[in-house]
């Protein structure tokens, strides 16, 4: 036993060798990438090994050795092809070497030209049927995706990846506590294609957007904007889903007001919901949370107040009612001392 564990750690490790020495090994340490001793202690046992990627992808310029001239030469790396370290060990994939997902034919560079189709996994493929991920419904997020319009643009290269970065993707709103850092970063992923032409022009034809014109039918438009998720007005709520998954149609998109600024809001529902279910448990009355964070005006029903008025209004009754009780026993008393 003791022998096949020593073995497959040189089998591992020369594989490790072999994949540093096939392209140029500057190992650049963690400390320069900016990570602390225990970030790089914890996190990720392949650190090094990414390290051979992140040598040219970590940053703007990198250097390869050119064979022919027999020297090493710099060049700038193209920014979406720069990934984040500090990001990218802090994503929800953080544990992962790079060649997990992509091609092991990468650690050679020049990179080889067919590697460009490569076939990349999905969600599904890894995340599909397995338990230790079914609170996620991977199964469900993704039947409601496929009715969305964005899934027509599948051909032209939409994918789960489009709104979930590989290298920098965590989640936020089941962990955040704090709503408008989940609206942000919620927003911020509709926005870096939908405010971003770069990336927009690519999928729609050549055609750009313009959201702000768009909305402009709606007053505050900023406001609104920082304090409410382009999901709530875009995706159909869906009670077993903690983020909605299902964008509609621009003609089926939420335009009433009533729907969120009236009692029955419908942010309870989808925006509040994580912190509504947690509140309810502890404090046991609804609309709070909304008062709480920020005030939806139309929304501010509280039931405590209704409770304490509702006392008040006994108690006013009640001091009424003995104050003539006592009237009468008076009233009687006088008479009959007459
Ligand atoms: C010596 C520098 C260098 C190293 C090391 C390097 N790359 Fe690259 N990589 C590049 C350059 C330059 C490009 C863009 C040109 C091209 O596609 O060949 C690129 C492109 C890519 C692409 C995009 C290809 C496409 O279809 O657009 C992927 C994916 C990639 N590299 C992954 C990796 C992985 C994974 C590693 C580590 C195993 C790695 N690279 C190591 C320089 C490097
Ligand atoms: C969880 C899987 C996963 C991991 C881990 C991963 N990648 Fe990727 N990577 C992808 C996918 C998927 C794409 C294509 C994205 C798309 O089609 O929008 C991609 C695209 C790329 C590209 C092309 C530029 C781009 O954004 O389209 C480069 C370069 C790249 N990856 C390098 C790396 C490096 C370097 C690492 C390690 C630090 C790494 N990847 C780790 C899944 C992954
Ligand atoms: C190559 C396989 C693979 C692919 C593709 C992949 N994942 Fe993962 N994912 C994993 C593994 C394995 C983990 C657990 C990592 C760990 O625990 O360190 C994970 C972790 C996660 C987590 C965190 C789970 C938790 O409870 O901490 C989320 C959320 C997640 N993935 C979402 C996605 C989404 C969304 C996609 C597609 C856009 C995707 N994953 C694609 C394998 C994959
Ligand atoms: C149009 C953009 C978009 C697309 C496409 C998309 N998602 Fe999401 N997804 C989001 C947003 C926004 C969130 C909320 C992020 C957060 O705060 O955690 C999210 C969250 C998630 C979560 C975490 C949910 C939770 O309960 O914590 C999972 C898992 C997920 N998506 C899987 C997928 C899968 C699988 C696909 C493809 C079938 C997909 N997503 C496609 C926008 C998208
Ligand atoms: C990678 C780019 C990208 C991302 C990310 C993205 N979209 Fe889109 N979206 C598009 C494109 C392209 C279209 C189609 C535009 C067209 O053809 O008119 C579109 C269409 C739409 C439409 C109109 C649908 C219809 O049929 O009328 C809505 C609404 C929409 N997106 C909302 C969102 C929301 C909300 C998010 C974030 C959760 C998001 N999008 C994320 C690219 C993106
Ligand atoms: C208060 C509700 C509301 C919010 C918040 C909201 N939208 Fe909209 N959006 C609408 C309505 C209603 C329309 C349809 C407008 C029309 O028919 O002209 C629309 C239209 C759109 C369209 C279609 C544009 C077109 O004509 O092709 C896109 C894309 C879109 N919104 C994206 C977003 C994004 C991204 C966000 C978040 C930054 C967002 N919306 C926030 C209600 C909203
Ligand atoms: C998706 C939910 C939603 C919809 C739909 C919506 N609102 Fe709001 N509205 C909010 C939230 C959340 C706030 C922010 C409250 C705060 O300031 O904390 C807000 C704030 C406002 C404010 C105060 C802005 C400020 O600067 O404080 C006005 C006025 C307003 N909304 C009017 C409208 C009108 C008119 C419509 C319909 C055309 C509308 N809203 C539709 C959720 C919504």
């Amino acid at each position: 036993m003791k022998k096949l564990i020593l073995l497959s750690a040189a089998v591992a490790g020369l594989a490790l060798f072999l994949s540093g020495a096939g392209i140029n090994d500057s190992a650049v340490s963690g400390e320069k990438a900016g990570l602390s001793a225990f970030q790089q202690d914890t996190l990720n046992p392949y650190q090094k090994a990414n390290e051979n990627c992140f040598s040219c992808h970590g940053q703007k310029v990198y250097e390869f050795t050119n064979e022919n001239l027999g020297r090493t030469v710099k060049a700038s790396m193209c920014n979406e092809r720069i990934i984040d370290r500090a990001q990218f060990y802090d994503s929800n994939h953080r544990s992962f070497m790079c060649v997990d997902c992509h091609s092991d034919g990468y650690k050679t560079f020049p990179h080889p030209g067919e590697l460009r189709m490569e076939q990349k996994f999905n969600c599904i493929d890894c995340h599909g049927g397995d338990p230790a991920f079914e609170e996620y419904r991977f199964e469900l997020i993704e039947e409601e995706y496929q009715k969305s319009s964005h899934y027509r643009l599948e051909e032209d290269g939409f994918s789960c990846w489009s709104c979930h970065d590989p290298h920098t993707y965590k989640t936020v709103t089941r962990h955040g506590g704090n709503v408008s850092e989940t609206i942000m970063f919620s927003n911020s992923i509709c926005l870096d294609c939908h405010a971003n032409n770069d990336r927009f022009v690519l999928l729609s034809d050549g055609r750009e957007t313009n959201l702000i014109s768009r909305h402009d039918w709606l007053p505050r438009q900023a406001a609104h904007m920082r304090n409410v998720r382009c999901l709530e007005c875009h995706a159909e709520v869906r009670d077993t889903l903690l983020v909605s998954h299902y964008i509609k149609t621009k003609e089926e998109a939420v335009r009433g007001c009533n729907e969120c600024h009236s009692k029955n809001s419908l942010l309870m529902a989808s925006l509040y919901r994580y912190r509504a279910v947690e509140e309810r448990k502890t404090r046991g009355f609804l609309n709070a949370v909304i008062l709480n964070q920020s005030y939806v005006i139309g929304a501010n029903r509280n039931e405590l107040l209704n409770i304490l008025s509702l006392i008040i209004f006994g108690f006013v009754i009640i001091i009424i009612s003995v104050h003539i009780f006592f009237r009468i026993i008076n009233s009687k008393r006088k008479r009959g001392g007459a």
